[in-house]
């Protein structure tokens, strides 16, 4: 017996048909006109849209960061991720300095044993000795094709030039692609303690930490880079124009750059967010920074012609009013490694958010919340706004992702073949976006208040529904790892 989807407009980056869908299995077998339903269970789709399950390759669950550890893990973070019709979703392993990229990957993967949906890893390498260089073509065997490096953070993550240009030179004759965090981390690191001794403290002082133009000149540098070693670049997280154009130029000189944009980047605005009264706007600090309404416009255009692919989170949040209960035993025993689920004990114990920045920009810890929203916000602001076709919004949001990461057509298609990853969306459901109804371990949302129209209203792994309407009928270790393959292409 198989699950008959009946009824519904199939959705794909190219088309969208009336059409019947078929799963056997954890897979699509068959998509046609009036599939006979005897012998299996039949989901009604009548004025329903089915799509890909969503796939978001920029999050960071349980991420130790800027003295405190963030919010959402493996498994709050996979139910928001799926209520909000996100299916699969590629995470930032980090190479712990000192360590193998192996030690990372270790630590990750247990993190991930309480998975609820598909997961990929990147390796973000932090320290690049000969042996850790030497270790990086082993992971195309793990199913890990893709290497992150940070332009910025200095004295943390920032890696210098030297890293940049050896790791691409590596991952191009592997076959792999390289992401990175394109910002001048040396000009920040500079700019910051000025701020700070002439008493620019406050939130929105982060944005003048960070401006455009660094984030400008480190896309450009890497992307040079891309070109004289052949490695396929992915930018993450591109805000602005000089950014954007940067990538437009190197693509115009058929250099391998991609890259992509994060939903709060489409709609925040540095003076309104980042501006707001009191210590409010550190609920918005990310970095790069949310900048202005003309980098929004320039952003969407971006979308539409192909200069960016993808649109994802870098969902990373902290509580606003966190650092409540005995965190400090808590952060003591996880920085040893001996996790216990803090607020799991007790709901009323936090740890430590981005209240460690009162009095200093420089410690609010950087990201927000958003893993949930992402597609309901880019097809309420993007299909309805009719910025975007149905078909540009699936391209985007699930089949880019899966093709330049290596896991397409098995994931980011309706095909027969691929996983049965499947969005029931529901195009007339309309609905408030508050912190109020998230599954995302948070006390606030950036988009409290939105309205929007279109909903996901069932979700499917591999044939398993996980979602029917407000109902979680997931389960821990039900989410897989995707093994990507190398030498995915360059779109
Ligand atoms: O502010 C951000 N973006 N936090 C997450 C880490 C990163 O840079 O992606
Ligand atoms: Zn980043
Ligand atoms: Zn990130």
């Amino acid at each position: 017996m198989g699950t008959l989807f009946k009824n519904g407009t199939i959705i794909t980056a190219s088309d969208m048909v009336k059409a019947d869908m078929l799963v056997e299995g954890s897979t699509i077998s068959v998509i046609g006109r009036d599939i006979n339903p005897e012998g299996h269970e039949v989901v009604d789709c009548t004025g329903k849209y089915l799509m890909p399950g969503g796939i978001d390759v920029h999050t960071h669950l349980e991420l130790p960061f800027g003295g405190t550890v963030s919010n959402d893990d493996f498994d709050t973070g996979h139910k928001a991720a799926a209520f909000g019709g996100t299916t699969a979703h590629i995470d930032f392993v980090i190479q712990p300095k000192g360590g193998s990229l192996h030690d990372g990957l270790n630590t990750w993967r247990k993190k991930a044993s309480v998975a609820q949906i598909d997961y990929g890893f990147h390796l973000a390498v932090t320290d690049l000795r000969p042996e850790v260089l030497d270790e990086i073509p082993s992971l195309v065997q793990e199913g890990v094709t893709s290497l992150k490096l940070f332009m910025a953070y200095k004295n943390v993550f920032q890696v210098d030039d030297a890293t940049l240009f050896k790791t691409m030179e590596v991952a191009a004759k592997h076959g792999m692609i390289v992401m990175v965090h394109a910002e001048n981390g040396d000009v920040e690191a500079s700019l910051t303690p000025r701020l700070l001794a002439e008493g620019k403290t406050a939130p929105y002082d982060h944005y003048l930490s960070r401006p455009r133009e660094i984030e400008g000149e480190a896309t450009n540098r890497a992307t040079v880079m891309s070109g004289m070693t052949g490695c396929p670049l992915y930018v993450v997280h591109v805000t602005c124009e000089p950014a954007v154009q940067a990538i437009q130029r190197g693509r115009a000189a058929g250099i391998p750059v991609m890259g992509e944009s994060c939903t709060q980047y489409f709609f925040l605005t540095a003076k309104k967010h980042l501006g707001a009264p009191g210590f409010e706007g550190a609920k918005y600090i990310c970095s790069p920074p949310i900048r202005t309404e003309h980098d929004h416009g320039v952003l969407w255009q971006a979308i539409r012609d192909g200069s960016l692919q993808h649109v994802s989170t870098d969902h990373c949040n902290f509580w606003f009013e966190g650092g409540k209960g005995p965190w400090q035993d808590w952060m003591q025993k996880y920085n040893g490694g001996n996790w216990v689920e803090y607020e799991a004990q007790d709901p009323s114990y936090r740890r430590p958010g981005k209240e460690l920045g009162k009095g200093n920009f420089a410690k609010i810890p950087n990201g927000m919340p958003g893993l949930e929203e992402r597609m309901m916000v880019m097809w309420e602001h993007g299909v309805n706004k009719g910025r975007l076709s149905p078909q540009k919004f699936v391209e985007l949001m699930c089949t880019n992702p899966a093709k330049i990461f290596g896991m397409y057509p098995k994931k980011g298609t309706l095909s027969v073949g691929a996983d049965a990853d499947i969005v029931v969306w529901d195009p007339n459901h309309k609905h408030v976006l508050s912190v109020e109804t998230t599954h995302m371990r948070t006390d606030y949302i950036v988009y409290e208040g939105m309205e929007v129209t279109g909903k996901p209203v069932k979700v499917y792994q591999r044939g398993i529904k996980l979602v029917d309407g407000e109902q979680w009928l997931g389960h821990n270790g039900g989410g897989q790892f995707i093994h990507r393959h190398p030498n995915a292409p360059v779109l």
